[in-house]
């Protein structure tokens, strides 16, 4: 049966494992696999602006033997006269897969119903999966393992990272921390999924309002922008009210010595993080942002086999 990833617990322990292996194998030869050799079509499709999701997943396409098809939704019928379920049914019969940024989470269910192709979620509203891939290959990379540490996530914790930070730590079994206002906590199901998800695999899932002791004595510190994209009419508001969580090197100091600082960019340099951290050694955003290339790669390949 067809695999699509929609939100991060579409996979389960083992099989987030075996993506994230096949990332570490595909980082050190890129071109060592070549599912899309033909080359084959993956449609990758744009509502909203990005720079690294295009990038990595145009020359991912590529080094697997395949060829990028990126459209912007400004350009095409979805969005306007045609809907997700009838556009998967056209795009089914030309490419092997389909990735779309959006803002609807319904969306992409839509879009995945009945498709007998991959579909992919590269970042909604809710879920931003294909991130996480990268920050959990990041972190296992600096620190060896993921079971068992400790990560807070600070700011907009109604966001799509914030919550993707729930689910896919839950599923990785880290102890998953979420520091916000509390007008800005995460859905309460999404809280419910990750702590079940958690509770299965050795993990655990706490919502904070302090930040200092939300990141007291952590592994793992992570911010991401306060005006997600579509709550630009918002902005004053927002950085109104987020003041207290900037990540700044006395905040940092509250957690481990040796904590990584992780942003999934672009980032707001003196709002939601002062440049000393963003900019300084325990900052591994660099490395985070070229992983999104091997991550997903890999998930691409892992659909492809299942396919
Ligand atoms: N992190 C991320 O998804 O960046 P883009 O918006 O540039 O794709
Ligand atoms: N939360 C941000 C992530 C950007 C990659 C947004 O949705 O705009």
């Amino acid at each position: 049966m067809t695999r699509h990833f929609l939100r991060d617990d579409d996979l389960t322990q083992a099989e987030q494992l075996e993506i994230l292996d096949l990332a570490v194998e595909l980082k050190k030869d890129r071109y060592a696999v070549k599912p899309l050799a033909g080359p084959q079509t993956v449609a990758v499709i744009f509502d909203k602006s990005s720079t690294r999701t295009r990038v990595s997943f145009a020359v991912g396409i590529a080094d697997l033997g395949g060829s990028p098809l990126i459209i912007s939704t400004a350009n095409s019928q979805l969005g306007g006269k045609e809907t997700p379920g009838d556009t998967a049914r056209v795009l089914e019969r030309m490419v092997s897969a389909i990735v779309w940024r959006t803002y609807a989470q319904s969306g992409l269910e839509q879009m995945a119903l009945g498709t007998t192709v991959p579909v992919v979620n590269a970042l909604s509203d809710d879920f931003h999966p294909c991130q996480l891939l990268a920050d959990l290959l990041t972190i296992r990379e600096h620190r060896g393992t993921l079971k068992g540490l400790t990560v807070t996530f600070l700011g907009d914790g109604a966001s799509n990272m914030a919550q993707s930070y729930l689910l896919a730590g839950a599923v990785a079994g880290m102890n998953v921390r979420i520091a916000s206002p509390i007008a800005y906590a995460p859905a309460p199901e999404v809280v419910a999924d990750a702590t079940a998800v958690a509770a299965a695999n050795g993990g655990s899932v706490a919502l904070f309002t302090d930040p200092v002791d939300a990141v007291s004595g952590v592994d793992v510190v992570v911010t991401d922008t306060w005006v997600s994209m579509g709550k630009e009419d918002e902005k004053a508001e927002r950085i109104a009210t987020f003041g207290a969580y900037t990540v700044d090197t006395a905040l940092m100091a509250h957690a481990k010595d040796d904590a990584l600082f992780l942003h999934c960019l672009p980032a707001d340099r003196g709002y939601e993080v002062a440049a000393e951290v963003i900019d300084g050694e325990q900052s591994v955003i660099w490395d985070e942002a070229e992983n999104r290339l091997h991550a997903q790669k890999a998930l691409m390949v892992w659909l492809l086999e299942r396919a």
